[in-house]
């Protein structure tokens, strides 16, 4: 074991607050949807027994309908800006009123797969809330055909190019007055600007004026677009889902379904113009025309083509480490802002899983020594710069040392041998 495996370990131990992860101290006090998931694949690595309480944990917050909420509130912290006091959905647990990437049925299947028989009972009384949360994304997301987001919360890639044509729809004037905490824990020029903080509590206010009734917030709400990222995300998942179904002796003839109609919708969100996978503002028609990462995750769902390989190595050889949240060539590229250009461990680790299986292991494997060496030069941070490697965001971040257990830090293939 290296010193950096002791540090990604002391860091998930350290951001455990008992039965769940916080992705870091500070600026992300409460239980975050994928972020919990990748603490549990991290936790696999040197604490099955833990990884397993971490799924059970943030299953437990899930809605009667299905959802599984972005953010679990278990213990008020006045650090963080918007709180349960602003999301008011009036749940026990309190959590906030918009889910977050599915990534959960992928890894509790690499998760399962390290010890079966460890993992039964547990996949046995996860899958079925994992089958009821697939079920409400297929029938409240994914109505127009690819998955359709109510808030750029909900993509996981916040203030991504991806929304900016939707978010220049919502109006954020009558925002109020409030106090962002995140520029408080982190330099501002990294993070959202507060036109686009406006917006997304307007966003906000919405969802509570309407009780969180999540048929009117897609039929009426001032945001929908089609994210390519969750798409790519949950179709990968709805196939996960099955393989733990049948592991089970389920029926999966409806997951099934899901998986054939979500790829069957994939032509939708492909941009001939622009010559890739691309968000659309579902209320307009109109492609948003950036490339950015939600794009690339069509290698998680084998979804890749010759003609997004070019683009893949085009926006990779632009820049030095790992796959950049945009395109490094576009006038958007902003390189250390949040999802405007940085590139994030857990994307390319998602990335390198569908790498992987399609055997593409010389891509894989410059993707796992660009992310490493981000790690090996400074740190578990949050997100780097890919142009010249400088951390950004918050530090002893939970999915950066989880990502370095299961995958930077290691071959994938050797680690699952080992496990
Ligand atoms: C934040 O507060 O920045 C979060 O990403 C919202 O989920």
């Amino acid at each position: 074991m290296t010193t950096l495996d002791n540090q990604a370990r002391a860091i998930l131990r350290q951001n455990d607050r008992g039965g769940y992860t916080i992705p870091t101290d500070g600026l992300y006090p409460y239980q975050w949807n994928w972020d919990s998931v990748f603490a549990a694949w991290g936790f696999a690595t040197f604490d099955l027994p833990r990884a397993w309480l971490e799924l059970e944990t943030l299953m437990a917050a899930q809605w009667s309908d299905g959802m599984v909420p972005h953010i679990v509130f278990h213990k008020s912290d006045p650090g963080y800006f918007p709180g349960p006091d602003v999301w008011a959905t009036e749940k026990t647990p309190a959590t906030s009123g918009i889910s977050q990437p599915p990534v959960a049925a992928i890894l509790t299947r690499l998760i399962w797969e390290q010890d079966k028989g460890a993992g039964e009972g547990h996949v046995k009384a996860l899958y079925p809330k994992l089958l009821k949360w697939h079920r409400w994304w297929h029938d409240m997301r994914c109505t127009y055909g690819p998955v359709a987001i109510t808030h750029p919360w909900e993509s996981g890639r916040d203030n991504c190019p991806d929304w900016d044509i939707g978010m220049a729809g919502v109006d954020g004037s009558k925002a109020g007055d409030y106090t962002r905490r995140d520029t408080g824990h982190v330099d501002p020029s990294m993070r959202p600007s507060k036109a686009e903080y406006d917006r997304y509590i307007a966003m906000v206010q919405f969802g509570v004026a309407v009780g969180w009734d999540q048929e009117r917030i897609v039929a009426e709400g001032p945001f929908l677009m089609a994210d390519p990222g969750i798409t790519f995300v949950l179709l990968r998942a709805h196939e996960d889902l099955a393989v733990l179904g049948r592991a089970l002796g389920e029926d999966v003839t409806e997951i099934e379904g899901w998986a054939a109609e979500l790829r069957n919708a994939l032509p939708l969100i492909w941009n001939p113009e622009l010559g890739a996978y691309d968000a659309k503002d579902l209320r307009t028609g109109q492609f948003a025309g950036v490339l950015g990462s939600g794009a690339f995750l069509a290698y998680l769902a084998s979804a890749s083509n010759p003609e997004l390989d070019a683009q893949l190595m085009r926006v990779w050889d632009a820049v030095r480490y790992g796959i950049p949240s945009a395109d490094p060539e576009a006038a958007i590229f902003d390189p250390r802002r949040y999802w405007r250009g940085p590139t994030w461990p857990v994307v390319n680790a998602l990335m390198a899983i569908g790498l992987r299986d399609a055997g593409r292991h010389d891509l894989e494997a410059r993707l796992r020594s660009e992310t490493a060496e981000l790690i090996q030069k400074h740190g578990f941070f949050e997100y780097f710069d890919p142009t010249d490697a400088t951390p950004c965001g918050g530090d002893n971040f939970t999915w950066t040392a989880a990502i370095w257990l299961t995958w930077a830090g290691r071959d994938l293939e050797l680690a699952r041998g080992a496990a």
